[in-house]
């Protein structure tokens, strides 16, 4: 007997949607509910992932911070361990997790002005990343990394959710549009950091940027101030 095609076509769909369902709980199951509990509402060893927004969760994955390989390692950004299908699994699964109300959906990021980036890239992360976002380090074994590998879309999220000391940006303090902007810029810098007109044109590092340089100093002692400011304008708009 022969099946009408549409009906083959749902029983190969059918057990396909499943299976993408329960690879992430699978996926969380194996990789994450020894440290932050098989319902993410957190251990000893790791806080819950409820209340985590779902740009925080797919932050960690994307860059390779999570899953950590043990409790108390301090994680560096690397090649994630999972496929892109798999990391949206999981988060998706995350976001399902009983009481979990946080937001949802991921940052859009959408081509921007990376003049205007370049200003609110000064003015907001410049301080810890450097003003060419080459890192440095800002005190108390904390180190801003380096933006070269960091991807447009990595940079929103990061943003959004600020992972470890960095502060969180609410959409009250920066809109989607200036996340838009300083992320395009952050790409421009990388990409032209060596042409004639470019951001590092004539070998001074900070041409484009400002007096940065000069105000480094008094940016470094202000960091504090300026987080703990941030963090309640970002927390006060938040999103997550
Ligand atoms: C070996 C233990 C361990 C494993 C396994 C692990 N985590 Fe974590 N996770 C931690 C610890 C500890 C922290 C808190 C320290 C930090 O943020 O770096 C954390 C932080 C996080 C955060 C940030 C929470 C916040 O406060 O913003 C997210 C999101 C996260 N983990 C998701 C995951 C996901 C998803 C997995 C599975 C793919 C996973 N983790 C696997 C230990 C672990
Ligand atoms: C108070 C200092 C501070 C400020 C201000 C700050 N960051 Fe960060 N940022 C950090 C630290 C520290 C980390 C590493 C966090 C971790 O790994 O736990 C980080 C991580 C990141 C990452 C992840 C890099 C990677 O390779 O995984 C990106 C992207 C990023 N920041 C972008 C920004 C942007 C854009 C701004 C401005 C809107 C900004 N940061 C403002 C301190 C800061």
């Amino acid at each position: 007997m022969k099946l009408p095609g549409a009906v083959l076509a749902l029983l190969a769909l059918a057990p396909a949607g499943a299976l993408a369902r329960d690879d992430g709980a699978r996926l969380y199951d194996t990789y994450c509910s020894s440290c932050h509990g098989v319902h993410g509402e957190g251990t000893n060893v790791a806080p819950p992932l409820i209340g985590k927004s779902a740009a925080d969760v797919h932050f960690m994955i994307d860059s390779g911070r999570m899953p950590a390989p043990a409790p108390g390692v301090n994680e560096i950004p690397h090649a994630p361990r999972f496929t892109y299908a798999q990391i949206d699994q999981i988060v998706a699964h995350v976001m399902t997790l009983p009481g979990q109300r946080a937001n949802a959906s991921l940052p859009v990021v959408q081509a921007g002005d990376a003049r205007r980036g370049g200003r609110l890239y000064a003015e907001n992360c410049a301080q810890c990343h450097g003003a060419l976002g080459d890192g440095a380090s800002i005190g108390a074994n904390n180190v801003a990394p380096d933006l070269a590998t960091a991807t447009v879309f990595q940079i929103a999220e990061a943003v959004r959710a600020g992972p470890g000391v960095m502060p969180r940006f609410g959409a009250r303090a920066l809109s989607d549009r200036d996340v838009d902007d300083i992320a395009y810029y952050v790409k421009h810098v990388e990409t032209h950091a060596d042409d004639r007109n470019g951001p590092n044109a004539g070998g001074f590092p900070l041409a484009h940027i400002g007096p940065v340089a000069e105000g480094f100093v008094a940016w470094f002692c202000g960091i504090g101030a300026l987080v703990l400011f941030i963090r309640a304008i970002g927390t006060a708009g938040s999103d997550a």
